[in-house]
């Protein structure tokens, strides 16, 4: 049974302020949950402050972003061992805005997710299309390469998938349930391919793309969706808790 993880990814939203506020009334919202892996990832800013209020709590941290360095000459950069130092249990590795606007490729994903193994942090490793490439019908094709670059030489521990079609993030254009489904289904047989059956069926993979919270008991119904990563709907206490609670929904 893989349980089921829920991440909020702040994306550049939140002062300290707003952070620790945020926190201080959602933790109640969903403290009596113990079957559902829950997760926050604030901007770097707010990460400190953020372990400090969640000490204690069945909420974990995660940041958004890593350098593949561990120290050095790299300014503004983020390591490995600084997320493990404020007390990160995950980091998002490769989301399509920073292989947008920040010229990510396969390769530094690569390096960012054996960065993130090196020191022991969780990897929401984010996959997906771009609408042409849907339209084209190349989907499969660019999952299939994301995936086999992005691991490359590395080992499945503490990953887990998010596929994000590029056209559903921000747009209010959810996948439906069989969209999502078959591109999950597809990469958890790539991830068999790599790993072996074992791990694929242990693996986590999340959708993420305008969840909110009228939809997202729809899409964890399939039967290959463990979980989400939530944008827009996760910045307010009440619309994530009711998505963290999508039972109930
Ligand atoms: P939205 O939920 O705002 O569409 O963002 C999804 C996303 O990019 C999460 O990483």
């Amino acid at each position: 049974m893989r349980t089921p993880l829920i991440a909020a990814n702040w994306k550049m939203h939140k002062t300290t302020a707003q952070t620790r506020e945020f926190i201080m009334e959602f933790l109640p919202l969903v403290k009596d949950l113990s079957d559902v892996e829950i997760v926050i990832a604030p901007p770097f800013t707010s990460l400190a402050v953020a372990a400090k209020f969640l000490k204690g709590s069945n909420v974990k941290l995660a940041a958004q972003d890593l350098f593949w360095e561990d120290e050095g000459a790299y300014t503004g950069e983020i390591s490995g061992p600084m997320l493990k130092d404020v007390e990160c249990s995950y980091v998002i590795v490769g989301h399509s805005e920073r292989r947008q606007y920040f010229a990510e490729t396969d390769e530094t994903v690569n390096r960012k997710i054996g960065a993130a193994q090196r020191s022991g942090l969780g990897v929401i490793f984010c996959i997906g299309e771009t609408l042409q490439e849907r339209e084209d019908g190349r989907t499969l094709d660019v999952l299939k390469r994301q995936l086999t670059e992005g691991l490359r030489d590395l080992s499945p521990d503490g990953i887990v998938i998010a596929y994000e079609p590029v056209w559903a993030i921000g747009t209010g254009r959810t996948a439906t349930p069989e969209q999502a489904q078959e591109a999950h289904s597809f990469i958890r047989q790539q991830i068999s391919e790599m790993y072996g059956q074992g791990v694929a069926e242990g693996m986590r993979i999340l959708y993420g793309g305008s969840v909110k919270p009228d939809n997202i008991s729809a899409l964890m119904r399939m039967p290959d969706l463990d979980g989400a990563l939530v944008g827009g709907a996760s910045l307010k206490p009440d619309s994530f808790a009711k998505i963290v609670r999508y039972r109930e929904v």
